[in-house]
């Protein structure tokens, strides 16, 4: 009984809370969203943090698991829920002008980038959190964010079809040192982006587009195809080859390629099941709600599930009691 399903194209909020009810490990997730950091004063103040646990990989082959962090250096800020009801009213482009107009006036907004390193152990667990759970994170009081770059926005897109929405993100780009890991979500992020980009893109050749061409010169001789920009000379596409002289040749670390670091896989059973830890719903949700003011908490019970259908049938069926409630 869909009271506000897809129907007319408005917000499915009925399936949203069917869902996020019967996923209770949504319940993290749910909490973050309906606090105050669902409600961002700017864009410009948003913190980011990836839910994906990465492997980093030394110098000397030593490796570790990471997370990433993104700092706003303005700080985090929200509004007010009626606050952002009157903004998103009267200006519906109020977080994208907000950002834009910023970067045009030179008030460059940026963003640190920061780490949260853990020993790579065999079980990729700390302090008893599982780092493949992408539900779970770990606290900053356990483990601080290192500070290691600087993201700066200095320039808005000149041609929003060319510059935003060809884009092709993919969790899968990486630069040597950095590594994936078994995390199942990121697994299933690793396969599926590419299957909807080659369709979204219409081609094989998208990371041929600008804004996803890299700066350095790639000779990957992955031939032909739609929209292939490259003219490849030559007939071999394969190695070995006697035809062309040994060429494409098979970069190294040596050449700065990226490599898979190897990795022990324990052995174990290929199961349809979630680790344990995906069991534990709601040890972090609560700490979370506990780490809120007295005030946060308020916006959080006040920012569940509005029912305008439930109220009207409150008005058609008890009209005095429900004027009753209004001020
Ligand atoms: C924490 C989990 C995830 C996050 C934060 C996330 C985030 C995003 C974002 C921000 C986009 C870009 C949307 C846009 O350009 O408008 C996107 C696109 C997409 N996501 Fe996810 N995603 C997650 C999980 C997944 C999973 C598990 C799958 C599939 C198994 C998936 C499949 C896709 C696909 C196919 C696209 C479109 C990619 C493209 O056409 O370029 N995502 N996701």
């Amino acid at each position: 009984m869909a009271r506000r399903g897809v129907i007319g194209g408005k917000g499915a909020h009925d399936t949203f809370w069917a869902f996020v009810t019967l996923h209770t490990e949504a319940t993290h997730h749910l909490l973050w969203h309906l606090s105050d950091r669902g409600v961002p004063r700017s864009y410009r103040m948003v913190e980011g943090f990836g839910v994906h646990t990465f492997r980093l990989i030394g110098d000397d082959g030593g490796t570790s698991l990471a997370k990433f962090h993104w700092k706003p250096r303005l700080g985090v800020h929200s509004l007010d829920w009626e606050e952002a009801q009157l903004i998103n009213g009267a200006d519906p482009d109020f977080h994208r002008r907000d950002l834009a107009d910023a970067i045009d006036a030179g008030a460059f907004p940026q963003w640190e980038l920061g780490v949260q390193v853990f020993p790579d152990t065999p079980e990729q667990t700390f302090d008893g959190i599982d780092l493949l759970d992408p539900t779970k994170l770990v606290p900053e009081e356990l483990v601080p964010v290192q500070p290691i770059g600087l993201l700066t926005l200095n320039r808005n897109p000149t041609n929003y079809f060319a510059e935003t929405e060809q884009v092709a993100f993919h969790v899968g780009h990486l630069p040597p040192g950095i590594d994936v890991t078994d995390d199942p979500l990121m697994q299933a992020r690793l396969f599926s982006y590419v299957d909807t980009q080659l369709s979204r893109l219409g081609e094989p050749d998208f990371n041929q587009i600008p804004v996803n061409r890299p700066h350095a010169p790639v000779d990957d001789m992955l031939r032909d195809g739609q929209h292939q920009h490259e003219v490849h000379s030559g007939v071999t596409a394969y190695k070995p080859n006697t035809l062309g002289g040994g060429c494409p040749l098979h970069a190294g670390l040596d050449a700065g390629a990226f490599e898979e670091v190897a990795t022990a896989i324990a052995a174990t059973t290929k199961q349809r099941s979630a680790p344990a830890s995906f069991a534990d719903h709601f040890s972090q949700p609560r700490l979370f709600y506990r780490s809120l003011t007295e005030v946060e908490r308020e916006h959080v019970i006040r920012r569940r599930p509005a029912r305008p259908a439930r109220r009207d049938h409150r008005r058609r069926s008890d009209p005095a009691g429900h004027r009753g409630q209004r001020r």
